[in-house]
């Protein structure tokens, strides 16, 4: 091992008191991590402490990306601590397959409770890309159907399956192909980009293109799934309009086709109710929950009905780690406290805060073509000129990147990375929602 890779005083070391005097800063000597992983940030993370991140050199970023969507309840959050102490210390790993563990039937419980019938059977993984590999796994055996319709924009994940049904960024799929046959994509009902700012036209058009798809390339009958995020995530932080869902379910229903909510990154309350659809008033046949449930530990689930898991087929599906009892103990702590300490009701109300700032800050500044989102799931997009909506592509992560140098945790999506997006955690305050808006405002201005 090289040197580099062992630096003596930062093997060990508390963070909390080793400062850069002890070694080489980490961003300038990761020769040994693989460059294929794209970074946002060159700055190395040591802490986290409720809403707060410090880096190598002790500087403090108030934290509005969550470690992508995930930390809901902020950094160390002594009830999340606690559980995974606790179960650490009484069972650290047994295999699923094995048998039955408490927190593993406590959370598939707790995670059932804020579900609507039928969603009371959960299968828990470990991440996202792999409960949507299951989701259609499920949905291909079940209904012996093998079709699978996504969207536009959309964004599942890395694995082959997931991958084959994101289109939020021709990088992902490029040389990857041969990709997963028998899968479609259909026109995601963009309001902003797609149809200059009209939800009407939006919703016809894509149900016109899912209508022309099913008409003209892949029969009714052969369509196990049709897939979609209520909110894009890494596409642009775009609601699918609540009509166009509707219409979807009732498109799915006709067809005997299922509806699959990617509730990844817009599950657990983010957008101000615990679940994205809930938005549209329908209820999905299968959800996919992965992020912030366990608020940093490695967990996922696929929620769908009993007679649903039942068609799968025992034996159908399954993996070592998968409802791994510390993720799973966290996991019940975390829907705990968000029931406990109305966090769904606290994200709606800090989610309003923040969309009438920064509405007001895009009334002063031609740059910013849209402000959208739900809950506290906000983009703020950027344009070289707001009559052709053409995306700004330059200013994106140069502007994330001033943000954290004033000290605010920011990120971008969308396939321009011109649209800010803003997740800050469930239990954010007033306060810190005003000090994110003056930072961004500092930001915009420099
Ligand atoms: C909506 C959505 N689905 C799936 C995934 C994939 O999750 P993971 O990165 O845990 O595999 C993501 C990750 O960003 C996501 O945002």
């Amino acid at each position: 091992m090289s040197q580099t890779a062992l630096a003596p005083a930062a093997i060990g070391a508390d963070p909390r008191t080793t400062t850069l005097a002890d070694h080489a800063p980490l961003s300038e000597r990761s020769q040994h991590l693989s460059p294929v992983l794209a970074r946002y940030f060159q700055r190395t993370w040591v802490r986290g402490e409720g809403h707060r991140l410090w880096d190598e050199a002790g500087r403090e970023y108030l934290d509005f990306a969550c470690g992508l969507a995930v930390t809901v309840l902020g950094h160390a959050h002594p009830a999340v601590s606690a559980a995974i102490h606790a179960q650490t210390d009484q069972l650290l790993h047994m295999c699923n397959g094995l048998g039955y563990l408490p927190p593993v039937t406590e959370l598939a419980d707790a995670l059932v409770a804020t579900l609507p019938a039928p969603l009371d059977s959960v299968l828990f993984a470990n991440s996202g890309a792999e409960a949507i590999e299951g989701a259609v796994k499920l949905a291909r055996r079940s209904t012996g159907r093998s079709a699978i319709i996504g969207f536009s924009g959309g964004f599942h994940g890395r694995t082959y399956a997931a991958m084959s049904l994101t289109t939020s960024n021709i990088n992902y799929r490029t040389g990857h192909g041969p990709l997963v046959p028998d899968v479609h994509i259909s026109r995601f009902p963009s309001v902003y980009r797609g149809y200059g700012g009209d939800e009407g036209a939006a919703v016809d058009g894509a149900l016109e293109s899912l209508r022309r798809l099913l008409a003209e390339a892949v029969p009714p009958s052969q369509v196990a799934a049709f897939l979609i995020e209520p909110v894009t995530g890494e596409g642009g932080y775009e609601p699918a309009p609540d009509a166009f869902l509707q219409e979807l379910r009732a498109i799915a229903d006709q067809h005997g086709i299922l509806l699959i909510a990617d509730e990844v990154q817009s599950g657990i309350a983010r957008t101000g109710r615990m679940w994205g659809f809930e938005h549209a008033g329908i209820v999905p046949d299968v959800v996919v929950v992965a992020k912030g449930i366990a608020n940093g530990l490695p967990l996922s689930a696929i929620v769908a009905g009993t007679a649903r898991m039942q068609a799968w087929g025992r034996g159908a599906h399954g993996s070592t780690f998968g409802g791994n009892p510390v993720s799973c103990a966290a996991g019940v702590a975390v829907l705990r406290t968000i029931r406990e300490e109305r966090l769904v009701e606290n994200a709606a109300a800090r989610g309003e805060q923040l969309m009438a700032g920064l509405r007001a800050i895009a009334a002063e500044d031609p740059r910013i073509g849209d402000v959208r989102g739900r809950g506290l799931m906000i983009g703020v997009e950027f344009v070289t000129d707001r009559d052709t909506r053409a995306p700004d592509g330059a200013i994106g992560d140069a502007l994330i990147d001033r943000c954290a140098d004033l000290g605010l945790l920011l990120l971008t999506c969308g396939p321009a990375h011109n649209v800010v997006r803003w997740i800050a955690p469930l239990d954010v305050t007033a306060d810190e929602i005003d000090e994110g808006l003056a930072i961004f405002r500092s930001a915009l201005a420099g």
